[in-house]
């Protein structure tokens, strides 16, 4: 069920995109295509856990840091908005770990973020103890960036596992599932699918943890309940230090 550009169902299609380029070339096919459009954008930057949309060579270079491309983001698709008369809105996400980080964001022009590392280390977080002791335990050189088999740079907590399969050994498997078509699982020194359910059900011999930049910066396990007002805090707190946003936005 859709009706002109946006889906009427409960169900909504967002897109993530690393680049303005990206972003544009997604919305005109989905426009043209599929006459609708994503019903939010997610720009992730190169500090993210996981998967990430970028060569390693990217990763520390500033051209492609989230506060430099949000705003190129948030420009692409306002050329839709505008087009369209609707509003996408455009999530930033990628190394984000307090309040003031949220509100410099939304100064960029973000409608909101995405954040995943800071509610790994939650107790309502699904992953067992150990996976979350893996950020608990982290040192800031523990966070590691790997060569995915699936051929893309992923951000991991290191540990034997990894260092194992940097050394060259391997961990043969066969492949029901051939998700995706740049793995080679006759060469692939190890399935990422199986190592990240070993890991989040706890048996981190057989698997790792992805984790953003700041996995390090934790110390203990929260509610949800605490995190959140923890980063309300901080957003308050950065309105006072560097005044109101431009636009209405409240996390009150
Ligand atoms: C443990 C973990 C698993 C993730 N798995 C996925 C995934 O399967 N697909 C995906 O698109 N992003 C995944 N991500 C990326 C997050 O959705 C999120 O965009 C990113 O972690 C945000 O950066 P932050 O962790 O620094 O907050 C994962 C992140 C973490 C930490």
């Amino acid at each position: 069920m859709t009706d002109k550009y946006f889906s009427t169902g409960k169900t909504k299609l967002g897109v993530i995109v690393s680049s303005d380029r990206a972003a544009t070339l997604i919305l005109r096919t989905w426009e043209k295509k599929f006459n609708r459009v994503p019903d939010v954008v997610v720009v992730e930057g190169p500090k993210a856990g996981g998967h990430l949309g970028f060569k390693k060579v990217q990763l520390d270079d500033e051209n492609f840091a989230l506060e430099k491309i949000v705003p190129e983001v948030v420009v692409a698709v306002k050329k839709f908005e505008d087009k369209l008369g609707i509003k996408i809105p455009v999530v930033a996400g990628g190394g984000i770990y307090d309040g003031e980080d949220i509100y410099k964001l939304l100064q960029l022009g973000a409608s909101g973020v995405q954040m995943g590392t800071r509610f790994v280390a939650t107790t309502e977080c699904d992953a067992t103890d150990e996976f979350k002791n893996q950020y608990i335990d982290a040192k800031e050189d523990d966070v590691v960036i790997i060569e995915s088999p699936v051929g893309l740079p992923g951000r991991a907590i290191n540990n034997d596992f990894l260092k194992a399969v940097k050394a060259g050994i391997k961990h043969p498997f066969s492949c029901p599932w051939k998700c995706l078509r740049t793995c080679d699982y006759n060469v692939a020194p190890y399935c990422i699918a199986i190592a990240l359910t070993n890991a989040s059900w706890g048996n981190l011999t057989n698997g790792f943890a992805f984790s953003g930049t700041n996995a390090f910066r934790i110390d203990k396990i929260i509610s949800v309940k605490s995190l959140i007002e923890e980063l309300r805090e901080g957003f308050i707190n950065a309105v006072q230090k560097y005044g109101e946003l431009p636009m209405a936005t409240s996390l009150g």
